[in-house]
């Protein structure tokens, strides 16, 4: 937010002042900016601080109960600066807000308006209705695509890597999974759109695009003459003079197609880093998942992506206690996770969402899930720190994006999307620049600047 207001103006702030709060995942980090930015253009200035703010919007996630109930204590807390603020407007965006959608009115009388993810080109004209003291909610999926009527993001950005969605929504129907709800049907932006956006982005400076989707492998957009998938956007996106890295999260096992893992192989600027989310080890339990793919699969399709790109670091996603999950299935999560080697990933307790299919069933008990959770973690982690160490003695291309902690450090990413923290000036923001790394930590490398 800090950033975002220095790229708003903060000396010359709007009228009426906006604080936006993210959770959950990078999609919505994305909304947001293109919230944040249709609001600057109606002359809104950002704030950090929610006590000034005379717009506060709650960006939220409901993929977990907990990142669902954080939106609740939030709100309790706006409510007392409300009250010492008449006139300040509450909204709720994201995925909670797609899911409760009125019920939140009549749950949080503090909130004002209730916007879901597809309509949030409608924002302007709920303020209005808001301003004529009614309380608007906006959840349907209305056939315009959002992006189309959302003010392109005009404020001047340094920031060398930035978000772009290619993709939203989801039907692989997951049985633990609330985005197919939330989010909707998969839906893909057309190939020149992206590519325009890419290039006002390098244009401003950006060097590095992860595109985002919440099955960013499935993207299957116009190109003029006829369809392409993720691959095709890629190879386009890959012309892009100035842009130096390309990628992409996150992406289903059965949509990795061949064309795609060959882009791993050919595709310089598509870095060797992919996030290719498996969840469980146990053929039983990803039937139950309705995952529609084997452990099996998942490690030959592993093999096949090495193979093109023998580099390439790979990311995951894991859920432990899963509905029936017995001990001889979990030890099979634990062996496919040997059997990968993850330089990083992301492990949760199965947690039941109202609406999906696994809810309703027999819930693994709670100290049973913690207790495999830890134990997936610590294996996780040893692999993490394992990745981190071998990377001590190798130079590696780092993409420099901001200031480090400490005067005169700078900190960037390596190809494998491992934090690097060096010494630098800020004249190297921007550049890929070769880096020897000195020391590893669990999440982080720190080096010195090579030739
Ligand atoms: N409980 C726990 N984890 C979940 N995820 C999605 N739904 C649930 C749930 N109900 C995890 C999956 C997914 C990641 C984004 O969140 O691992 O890949
Ligand atoms: Fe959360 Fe999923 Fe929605 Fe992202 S798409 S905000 S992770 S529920």
């Amino acid at each position: 937010m800090a950033e975002a207001r220095q790229q708003a103006g903060a000396g010359t702030p709007g009228p009426l002042r906006l604080h936006v709060k993210t959770y959950g995942c990078q999609m919505n980090v994305y909304d947001s900016e293109r919230m944040e930015a249709a609001l600057v253009e109606r002359g809104y200035g950002l704030t950090d601080d929610p006590g000034e703010a005379d717009l506060v919007l709650l960006n939220t996630c409901h993929i977990r109960e907990k990142a669902a109930e954080k939106v609740y204590s939030e709100i309790g807390r706006l409510r007392a600066l409300k009250a010492a603020r008449p006139g300040m407007v509450i909204g709720v965006a994201g995925c909670v807000a797609q899911a409760e959608g009125a019920e939140m009115l009549a749950r949080a009388p503090a909130i004002d308006l209730v916007v879901g993810p597809q309509a949030y080109h409608r924002l302007p004209a709920m303020l209005e209705r808001v301003a004529r003291g009614e309380r608007p909610v906006e959840t349907d999926f209305p056939a315009e695509d959002k992006f189309d009527h959302l003010a392109p993001d005009a404020r001047p950005r340094r920031a060398p890597s930035a978000f772009l969605t290619v993709q939203e929504g989801c039907d692989k129907f997951c049985a633990f999974c609330v985005v197919p709800y939330t989010r909707g049907a998969e839906m893909s932006r057309p190939v020149a759109r992206v590519v325009a956006e890419a290039e006002a982005l390098v244009a401003k400076g950006v060097r590095e695009i992860t595109l985002l989707g919440q099955n960013v492998n499935a993207y299957h957009g116009a190109d003029g003459s006829g369809e392409t998938g993720l691959a095709g956007l890629v190879r386009r996106l890959a012309t892009i003079e100035g842009l130096e890295r390309i990628r992409y999260t996150t992406s289903h096992p059965n949509d990795m197609d061949d064309d795609l893992i060959a882009a791993h192989g050919e595709v310089e600027k598509l870095m060797p880093y992919l996030h290719l989310p498996v969840q469980a080890g146990s053929d039983r339990v990803l039937k139950a998942m309705n995952r529609k793919h084997t452990a099996e699969g998942y490690l030959r399709l592993i093999e096949r992506i090495r193979a093109a790109r023998p580099d390439i670091a790979l990311s995951g996603d894991f859920i432990v206690g899963f509905p029936g999950e017995t001990e001889a299935d979990f030890a099979q999560t634990l062996a496919l996770v040997e059997a990968v080697g993850y330089a990083q990933a992301y492990s949760f307790k199965y947690s039941p969402r109202p609406g999906t299919p696994a809810a309703g069933r027999e819930q693994v008990p709670e100290p049973v899930k913690a207790e495999r959770l830890a134990r997936l973690q610590a294996l996780l982690s040893a692999q993490q720190q394992a990745f981190q160490a071998s990377m001590v003695g190798r130079t590696l291309p780092v993409l420099i994006e901001k200031r480090g902690r400490e005067a005169g450090q700078v900190a960037g990413r390596s190809p494998y999307l491992q934090a690097v923290h060096l010494e630098g000036t800020e004249a190297l923001i921007g550049r890929v620049v070769p880096v020897r790394i000195a020391a590893s930590a669990p999440n982080s490398l720190a080096g010195v600047l090579a030739a």
